[in-house]
């Protein structure tokens, strides 16, 4: 093991022009604005244009992060990109954003642990550069799940929105950057959350769109459950492998999945909501998106400075979850 600290040396973050509000979703779904409400803390979503996709996205959110980080698309060493809802099953949304770049020195995949994979793609990007193989590694969490929605189901469809966001790693000085990190999966909670078909398992037919099992299902109670257990136990893993407590740690940037998982995770960590970054309300559920967008919009707000502790956390469909500590360098 090295004595290499790596961290967030620039960070950019997309979301598509148009806005859903839940009174537009009123006209497609039997719910209401203040059902959404009250039970998710969202307002709006936005959602992508039709010729739009998930490289679309987040190669303008890698533009806008290479530009903070003030480095070149050619000095990229490595690109991951976090999604569920790549462009197509292979190639790789990550190879279209090289290309969209010219990244032209950067090793390109992609990374899937839904929810959490931004976290996962942090943590896989930033071992490159601890081991000393590169030096400077973009991660991104893209999605356009409007693509996955089954509109017509008020159990999932007011949920999810999409977006962008992505962060360039590098060597950061000694004490700042990733100090502690926790990541863990549950396969036997595959079902809570999946999409049926389109897969090997279950390969698209005309029956299967049909059945609509092209769209996001999701047991949401159990997965809500889930959520609430998982998000405050590894936020402390993470914690203690930092070697530190949650009263360290000066926000939380959680996924942005549900405000009431949110609060409920602060309240186990002992966390007042003022510590805690929040912005369900403005784009919904953007899975792989949510916690670099809410990342982005706290640092370039100047909520998040320079020393600050961040405590970074995600769960999601695998089940998957993760979490990452980092004193703040940019
Ligand atoms: O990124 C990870 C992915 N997912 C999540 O984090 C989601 C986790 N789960 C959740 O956020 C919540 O479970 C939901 C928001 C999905 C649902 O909220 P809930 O408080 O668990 O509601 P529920 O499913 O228990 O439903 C309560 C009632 C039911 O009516 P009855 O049976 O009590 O008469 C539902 O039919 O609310 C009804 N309902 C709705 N009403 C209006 C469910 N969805 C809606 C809706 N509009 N969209």
């Amino acid at each position: 093991m090295n004595n290499k600290y790596v961290g967030i040396i620039g960070l950019g973050a997309y979301v598509p022009e148009k806005i859903m509000t839940n009174k537009d979703l009123e006209q497609v779904m039997d719910t209401s604005d203040e059902w959404i409400v009250e039970r998710t803390g969202i307002r709006e979503r936005h959602v992508a244009a039709e010729n739009e996709a998930t490289s679309d996205l987040a190669t303008k959110a890698a533009q806008k992060a290479l530009e903070d980080a003030n480095i070149t698309a050619a000095e990229i060493d490595l690109i991951i990109v976090a999604t569920g809802t790549a462009d197509m099953a292979f190639p790789a949304t990550a190879c279209l954003v090289q290309d969209n770049l010219k990244a032209i020195n950067a090793a390109a995949f992609d990374v899937s642990a839904a929810c959490s994979g931004f976290i996962y793609a942090l943590v896989t990007g930033s071992q490159f550069i601890k081991a000393g193989v590169y030096r400077k590694v973009l991660v991104i969490g893209a999605e356009t799940l409007s693509r996955i929605t089954d509109w017509s189901d008020r159990k999932t469809g007011m949920l999810f929105g999409d977006g962008a966001g992505a962060a360039v790693l590098g060597e950061t000085p000694e004490g700042y950057g990733i100090l502690g990190v926790d990541l863990g999966s549950n396969g036997s909670g595959a079902e809570l959350l999946k999409v049926p078909a389109g897969g090997s398992r279950n390969p698209a037919t005309a029956e299967t769109v049909l059945q609509r099992q092209h769209y996001i299902q999701m047991d949401g109670n159990e997965v809500f459950k889930f959520a609430v257990k998982i998000m405050g136990e590894t936020t402390s893993k993470a914690l203690q492998n930092a070697n530190l407590t949650p009263v360290d740690v000066t926000y939380l940037v959680p996924h942005q999945a549900n405000i009431r998982i949110i609060k409920s995770a602060a309240k186990r960590l002992g966390l007042p909501m003022e510590k805690v970054v929040v912005n369900v309300d403005k784009y919904g559920n953007t899975s792989a998106a949510s916690v670099p967008i809410a990342l982005d919009e706290a640092v370039k707000s100047g909520v998040i400075k320079p020393g600050d502790i961040i405590a970074l956390v995600g769960f999601g469909g695998g089940l998957t979850w993760a979490s990452s500590i980092m004193k703040w360098y940019k």
